[in-house]
């Protein structure tokens, strides 16, 4: 089994400290394989909307027009993955611009494409993390729109699981502004909450269980 957090935080910081945790989770409860993509280490160009991903049969390159950025290698790294966390800090109420460009740099694995990544997210367990400076700054709106992606990509999105309190019921949820004078410039400020570490611990072993699931009807 793999498990793949992709970190959509411009910095190495709490998105990816509570990243960590999650996948410790998986790995101590499933065996699972995990690795981390950090965003922010990748050169991932914004969608021009030209649509030649989806039409193109022939070229072996995900997007043509974009072509030599990183997004191919992380497709590839992809598809060996069963389930797939995605990571992000909260932003004005949504996903970091990391993040949402490489969710638009998918558009050829839609199902109405004919390029050769088709379908390549179909069936693997998506699952949500965030991490707000806010208690409530918009950390469940955040996930909802990971779980948008992931229903559009015919994942198999998973919240917490049948813990009684599991601290967020949609995904992991964090808040980094624990500290009195410094809020989220503490890089690992988020591990004060202990919500956000439950929370983290438990989507780590829902996700892992459904990736047995998923396995054992395959
Ligand atoms: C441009 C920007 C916008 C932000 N918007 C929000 C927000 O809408 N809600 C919130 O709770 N926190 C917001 N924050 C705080 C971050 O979510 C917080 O610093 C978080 O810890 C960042 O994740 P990281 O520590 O992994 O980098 C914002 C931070 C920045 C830099």
């Amino acid at each position: 089994m793999k498990i793949i957090g992709i970190n959509g935080s411009p910095r190495k910081a709490n998105t990816y400290t509570l990243l960590k945790i999650l996948l410790q989770s998986a790995e101590k409860t499933y065996s699972a394989k995990t690795e981390i993509i950090e965003l922010r280490r990748k050169k991932i160009k914004p969608c021009i909307g030209c649509f030649k991903c989806s039409d193109q049969t022939e070229e072996d390159y995900a997007c043509p027009s974009l072509k030599g950025d990183d997004m191919e290698e992380i497709i590839t790294q992809l598809i060996e993955a069963d389930g797939i966390i995605f990571g992000s800090p909260v932003y004005f109420g949504g996903v970091t611009a990391q993040l949402k460009a490489f969710m638009d740099r998918t558009q050829p694995l839609l199902r109405y494409s004919k390029n050769k990544f088709k379908n390549c997210l179909r069936n693997k367990v998506g699952g949500a993390l965030v991490v707000g400076g806010n208690r409530n700054g918009g950390l469940e709106a955040t996930i909802q729109g990971i779980h948008h992606y992931c229903f559009i990509q015919d994942m198999v999105v998973v919240g917490t699981g049948p813990d009684e309190q599991p601290g967020c019921y949609l995904g992991a949820a964090g808040f980094s502004g624990t500290h009195p004078t410094k809020g989220s410039r503490v890089l690992d400020a988020v591990l004060s909450d202990p919500l956000a570490v439950y929370s983290a611990e438990v989507l780590g072993r829902r996700v892992g269980e459904m990736c047995n699931i998923i396995e054992a009807g395959r």
